[in-house]
C-alpha cells in the first residue's frame, strides 16, 4: 500500500474535479478542508485550517505529496507559509501548488497573494511544481450572467477562460509526477475579451445586445490593457471553448457547483480576475 496524497481545498470547484483522477490511477487521498466532506472509497477528509495553520500536521502525517489548492479571496500567502513550515515538519517530498495566470503583475491583493505564495513555495526547499491556471469558465459564468443583465461591460479586459476538466486533468498528472519547479501555464484555446465573453453568453441564449464598454480605471485599467494578466512565457492551451461551455450550460448540461453566485455577489474582497 502506498501512502495517500493529500489535496487541500479538495472539496473546491477544482479539487472534486482532481481527487477522482487521482483515486482513478489508484491513489488513496486524504482531502482537507475547513468544512469536510463525505468520505468514498480510498478517500478520507479531515478539517484543517491552511490560513489559520490549523490541523495541518495531523494532515501532512505519512504523506509524501501535497497538492495545495485551498484558496479564497484573501490570505493565499499566509497560508502557503503554514502549508510550507507543515511540509518541511513532515519532509514532505512534492508539494504541488495552483496559482492564476499573471501573478505579480496585476495589482489586486488576490493576485498579490498568489505571488507571494509562489514565491514561499519556490524558497522553502521543499521540491515543489507550480502551475498557474486562467480564470475557470465556471468561475466566469455568473460574472457572465450578471454582466449579461446590464448594458455596460468592463472595456479592455482579455481573458484565457478554461475548462476546468483540462486544469484538474494537469493537475493530476503533476501530483503522478516528479517536481517539476514552475510549468507552462494552462489556459483555454481562446483570448477573448469581456464584451465577447458575454456576447457568446448571450448568443447561446438566443440573444443579442448591445454594451457600452466602461474602462476600468488607474494601475488597474492599465494592467489589463497590457495583458498583464494573461499567460506568458510557455503556455498549454488546452480544452474546449468559451462557446461551448456556455451552450452547454443554458441547456443545463453542466452541473454548477456555485449556481447560487448567479444571483449573489461574491464575497467581499473577492477578485477573481
Ligand atoms: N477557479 C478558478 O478560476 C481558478 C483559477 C486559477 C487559480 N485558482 C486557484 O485554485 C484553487 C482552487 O480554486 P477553486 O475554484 O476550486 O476554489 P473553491 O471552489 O472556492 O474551493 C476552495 C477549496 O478550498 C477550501 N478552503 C478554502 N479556504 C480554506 C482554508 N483556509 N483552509 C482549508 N481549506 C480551505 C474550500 O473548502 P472549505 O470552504 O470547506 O474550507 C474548498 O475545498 C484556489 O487556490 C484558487 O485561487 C482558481
Amino acid at each position: 500500500m502506498t501512502e495517500p496524497l493529500l489535496v487541500t481545498g479538495g472539496t473546491g470547484t477544482i479539487g472534486r474535479r482532481v481527487v477522482p483522477l487521482l483515486r482513478g490511477a489508484g491513489r488513496d487521498v486524504r482531502v482537507l478542508s475547513r468544512h469536510g466532506g463525505a468520505d468514498s472509497a480510498g478517500v478520507v477528509n479531515v478539517i484543517g485550517d491552511t490560513r489559520r495553520g490549523a490541523g495541518l500536521d495531523a494532515a501532512f502525517e505519512g504523506t509524501a505529496t501535497v497538492l495545495h489548492l485551498a484558496g479564497g479571496p484573501k490570505g493565499d500567502d499566509v497560508a502557503a507559509r503554514h502549508v510550507v513550515d507543515a511540509a518541511l515538519r513532515a519532509g514532505t517530498r512534492h508539494l504541488v501548488l495552483i496559482s492564476v495566470t499573471g501573478a505579480g503583475e496585476v495589482p489586486i491583493g488576490y493576485v498579490r497573494a498568489k505571488d507571494e505564495a509562489e514565491r514561499i513555495v519556490r524558497d522553502s526547499g521543499v521540491p515543489f511544481t507550480i502551475l498557474r491556471a486562467a480564470q475557470l469558465h465556471e468561475l466566469l459564468l455568473p460574472v457572465a450572467v450578471k454582466l449579461s443583465a446590464m448594458r455596460l461591460v468592463p472595456h479592455y479586459v482579455r481573458l484565457e477562460p478554461v475548462d476546468g476538466a483540462a486544469v484538474a486533468a494537469r493537475l493530476a498528472e503533476l501530483t503522478l509526477g516528479a517536481p517539476a519547479g514552475r510549468v507552462a501555464d494552462i489556459v483555454g484555446p481562446e483570448t477573448l475579451t469581456f464584451a465577447e465573453l458575454v456576447a457568446q453568453y448571450d448568443a447561446a441564449r438566443g440573444q443579442r445586445r448591445r454594451r457600452i464598454g466602461i474602462p476600468v480605471p488607474g494601475s488597474l485599467g492599465r494592467a489589463y490593457r497590457d495583458g498583464a494578466n494573461l499567460a506568458r512565457g510557455s503556455v498549454d492551451r488546452a480544452g474546449g471553448t468559451w462557446r461551448e461551455f456556455v451552450t452547454r450550460a443554458v441547456t443545463a448540461e453542466v452541473a454548477l457547483p456555485h449556481a447560487r453566485s448567479i444571483v449573489q455577489p461574491p464575497p467581499s474582497g473577492a477578485a477573481p480576475f
